[in-house]
């Protein structure tokens, strides 16, 4: 994928939940459009792992062990990575957690562990971000799911938890538009070889069936993700706040998927 029309050169940004899947392959574009990135992600091995990847690609990058449930934690992450990089430009916050659960069998701990890692987690990320962004000029980027506004079974949590995302993108865009920081959400699609997508569509069936559910006939590609990524930190995007945008093939058009198939395959291997 051709990405030479970014330029993010001495740029930096934060990506909370950047060591796998979409949000690393996000971050791996802006490296490749010169940003310098800073990571979170519980794992200290996978973040310095993802961290000393994005460095091969000629840019420098700084990978820090926090988990999004934990302020203090978060806080010296960003801290570090100011220290680092300067200003934060671009937030990336996309932590999230899913399992396949129908609400009955969801413990409480089960519903709140979701939402405390994408809603709560998004909220610690965005408020203690705030006195570390670029102001006037940063952009929050939100990654949230079709949950949102597809009430889906089996998924309870993380459609109340998306939803929430969602509205606190819809918020901050009005509480810090006045100081030059626009916030938008996006919504992926299936996008193909990632966890998230493997949880919910664990056989080849499920997967099939699920690229054959969005209008175009396709599951996404991180490159979809990260392109629109970019337009909204960049210029391209300067007059665009408090959006919820959709970049997954028109699947938020076709109304709720049964994942009661998916939900069998994904007890019977344990994932
Ligand atoms: N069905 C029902 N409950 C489940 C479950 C499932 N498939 N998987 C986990 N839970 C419950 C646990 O039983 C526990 O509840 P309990 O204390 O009442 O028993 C609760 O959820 C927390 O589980 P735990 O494993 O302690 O949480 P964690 O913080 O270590 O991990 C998860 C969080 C569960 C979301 C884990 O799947 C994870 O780390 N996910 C990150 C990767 C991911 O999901 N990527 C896709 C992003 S879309
Ligand atoms: P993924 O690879 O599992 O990415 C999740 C990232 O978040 C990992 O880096 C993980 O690293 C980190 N993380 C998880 N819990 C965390 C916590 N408590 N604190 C800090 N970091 C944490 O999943 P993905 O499929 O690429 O999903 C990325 C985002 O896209 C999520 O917000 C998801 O909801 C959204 N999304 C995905 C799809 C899809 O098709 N994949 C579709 C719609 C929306 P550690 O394990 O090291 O913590």
């Amino acid at each position: 994928m051709d990405f030479s029309a970014f330029n993010f050169s001495g740029r930096h940004l934060f990506v909370a939940g950047g060591s796998s899947g979409i949000n690393f392959g996000v971050a791996q574009a802006f490296a490749r459009a010169g940003a310098r990135v800073s990571l979170i992600s519980r794992s200290a091995d996978k973040v310095a792992a993802a961290a000393a990847q994005l460095e091969t690609l000629g840019t420098q990058a700084l990978g820090i062990a926090a988990d999004v449930r934990q302020p203090d934690a978060v806080e010296r992450a960003l801290a570090a990575a100011r220290e680092r990089f300067g200003p934060i430009d671009v937030l990336l916050s996309g932590a999230a957690g899913n399992f396949l659960a129908r609400a009955l069998d969801m413990s409480p701990n089960a519903f709140k562990t979701v939402v405390d890692i994408d809603l709560l987690g998004s909220f610690n990320v965005a408020r203690l971000a705030h006195a570390h962004l670029r102001k006037p000029g940063a952009c929050v980027i939100q990654i949230s799911a079709g949950q949102a506004f597809t009430p889906t079974p089996f998924q309870a949590h993380v459609c109340a938890a998306k939803a929430g995302v969602d509205m606190l993108t819809r918020v901050l865009a009005q509480e810090w538009g006045a100081e030059g920081i626009r916030i938008n959400s996006i919504v992926p699609g299936p996008i193909a070889d990632t966890e998230g997508l493997q949880r919910l569509a664990p056989t080849p069936q499920t997967m099939e069936a699920m690229a054959q559910r969005v209008p175009l006939k396709r599951l996404g590609r991180i490159e979809d993700i990260a392109r629109i990524a970019m337009v909204l930190a960049s210029d391209w995007g300067s007059y665009i706040t408090g959006a919820v945008i959709p970049v997954d093939g028109g699947l938020a058009l076709t109304g709720p998927r049964d994942f009661t198939a998916a939900a069998e395959a994904s007890r019977r291997t344990g994932t």
